[in-house]
């Protein structure tokens, strides 16, 4: 079984163990209650009338059980908010002659998202993008864990929109899916204005030519020299399009010399840091995470590039 199919099959189970893991979270809270009363009745208890048992060793034990509870809704509340992987079940082969399938690159990013979320969450995004969504897969995920987010999406591939579109849909969430390259559409309406960009790129080293001439399915995965013709075109926007301290995460392989993107980023003011790195099959997959150097003062790239400020 592919990896990507153990996973969707674990997801699934996940969502049946999500209510019950609710409802053991409020029942709980509930015992966690219960417990602080009857500590504090001991208390109150033993301040009124003295008793031939120590109670004060009772109130010590139900405040030791108080933590335990504490703990188990902590570790339960951490698996509730894991990021769920969108059911994809709607499309069909048919759809993925056209749309690109997610594979481990796609199940590796939203990892290395799943992984980021507290920060993600923390910066309390309100507008992100991922260039190039595909199937949606990785865009509908993000929009489910982020419910206060508007969600955008470019692709190349009309199909690929729809799909996108669909898979939103289907998740109960809303992203809109825009037909464009890179991010032509939304520029410059949306400088300064995005607090997260992603973008798993044709990334594999093909010649030029292939490129040029992919149109459909192969449009997914051509990157020409380096595997970085497409990247390296997205890579000069960032500056422009990023709120001041918005994360762009951007799937890489060896061959895309990962050293040299940082070089690249660093050049317009952004650090790079690696999330997550995978082996799969032959490719060596990495989510590397920029974010603007803080001596750029989270205000744009070093020279010029005025960035606008939200208020
Ligand atoms: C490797 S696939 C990733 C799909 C999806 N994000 C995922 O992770 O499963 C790359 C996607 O980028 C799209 N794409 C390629 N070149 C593009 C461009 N210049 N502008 C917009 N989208 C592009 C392809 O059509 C494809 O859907």
């Amino acid at each position: 079984m592919r990896l990507s199919t153990c996973r969707l099959h674990l997801e699934i189970k996940m969502k049946c163990v999500q209510p019950k893991n609710q409802c053991l979270r409020e029942s709980q809270e509930t015992l966690s209650a219960l417990l602080e009363a009857i500590a504090e009745d001991f208390a109150r208890l033993s301040a009124v009338a003295p008793s031939p048992v120590d109670i004060e060793e009772h109130v010590k034990r139900l405040h030791s059980v108080k933590r335990r509870v504490a703990v188990t809704n902590n570790t339960l509340q951490t698996v509730q908010r894991a990021m769920q992987t969108p059911d994809i079940s709607h499309l069909t082969a048919a759809d993925y002659d056209r749309v690109y399938e997610p594979a481990e690159d796609s199940f590796l990013l939203l990892d290395a998202l799943e992984a980021d979320l507290e920060r993600l969450r923390a910066r309390r995004p309100r507008l992100a993008l991922e260039v190039g969504s595909g199937s949606g897969v990785v865009i509908t995920a993000l929009a489910a864990a982020l419910p206060e987010c508007l969600c955008l999406a470019t692709d190349l591939s009309e199909a690929a929109c729809r799909a996108t579109w669909r898979t939103a849909h289907r998740n109960g969430v809303t992203v809109l899916p825009v037909r464009c390259d890179l991010t032509a559409a939304l520029r410059p309406r949306l400088a300064g204005q995005l607090d997260v960009v992603l973008f798993n790129p044709p990334y594999v080293v093909t010649s030029t030519e292939e490129v040029c001439a992919s149109g459909g399915l192969a449009a997914s995965w051509a990157g020409g020299e380096r595997g970085r013709e497409v990247t390296d075109r997205l890579l000069p926007q960032l500056p422009e399009l990023l709120a001041p301290d918005g994360l762009f995460y951007l799937v890489a392989i060896r061959e895309n010399d990962v050293d040299d993107l940082g070089a690249v980023m660093a050049g317009l003011g952004f650090d790079m840091c690696r999330v997550m790195s995978r082996r799969a099959g032959p490719e060596h997959l990495s989510v590397l995470r920029f974010e603007r150097r803080a001596e750029s003062g989270g205000t744009g790239p070093p020279e010029g590039g005025d960035v606008p400020q939200r208020p």
